[in-house]
């Protein structure tokens, strides 16, 4: 592992404690050396960081769609979640919750970004814009998001390490609310099938 970033310099934020929480108690245990790859007192690879950075994504993600949207709207009908939320005093879907935070982050901090992008998707705004985001996207559909994606590429004289993790069609209403949206450029999504993933792009050294 030669590419290493400093995880303590990377990690000045809020954003980051719970990354730093898990990258503190399990780097130096050799059991669990599996969990994140193999790395050193010296720093962290840029693989591990992010694949922990998602980690914490997607953990909150999992469970705010878990016990806030599925018990409150689906289960309990106690509130409805709604793309219009503020109009219909509704909880904000998943994938805004989702966006809300990437978009704050990323007014504290550029030592990392990350945004939920989709080749087919229903806001605009979550279509790749670069060539390794495209091939990224294309990568862990093709492989049913078995395996996140790894790439470097070179944006305004920066250089970037940009990882894509898949964000996979879990439940009915995934593939439900996305085939049924007017502003789905998709209509067949199945259940289990990847609809789009997360890039967290880390400026390199
Ligand atoms: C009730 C409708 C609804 C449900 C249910 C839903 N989504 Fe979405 N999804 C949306 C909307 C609307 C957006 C656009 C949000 C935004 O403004 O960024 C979106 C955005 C996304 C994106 C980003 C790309 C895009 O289409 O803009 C992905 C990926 C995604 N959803 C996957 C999922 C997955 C996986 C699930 C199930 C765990 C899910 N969605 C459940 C409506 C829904």
């Amino acid at each position: 592992m030669s590419k290493k970033l400093k995880l303590a310099a990377a990690c000045t934020g809020l954003a980051c404690a719970g990354a730093l929480a898990v990258g503190i108690a399990t780097a130096p245990a050799p059991a669990q050396a599996g969990l994140f790859g193999s790395d050193d007192k010296a720093g962290v690879s840029y693989e591990t960081f992010t694949d922990m950075l998602h980690l914490v994504m997607a953990t909150d993600r999992a469970i705010y769609t878990k016990k806030v949207v599925a018990r409150l709207a689906a289960k309990e009908k106690v509130i409805k979640a709604s793309e219009h939320f503020e109009d219909d005093k509704a909880l904000p879907l998943p994938a805004q919750m989702f966006r809300f935070g990437a978009e704050t982050v990323a007014t504290k901090t550029d030592k990392f970004s990350y945004q939920l992008l989709s080749l087919w998707p229903i806001n605009k705004q979550n279509g790749p814009r670069t060539d390794v985001e495209k091939k990224g996207l294309a990568f862990i559909a093709e492989n049913k998001g078995e395996k996140p994606f790894y790439g470097e590429e070179e944006l305004g004289g920066t250089k970037y390490f940009t990882a894509v993790y898949a964000d996979v069609a879990v439940a009915g209403p995934c593939v439900d609310c996305h085939n049924a949206h007017k502003d789905s450029p998709r209509t067949d999504f199945k259940l289990g099938e990847v609809m789009g993933g997360v890039v967290i792009r880390v400026p390199m050294k």
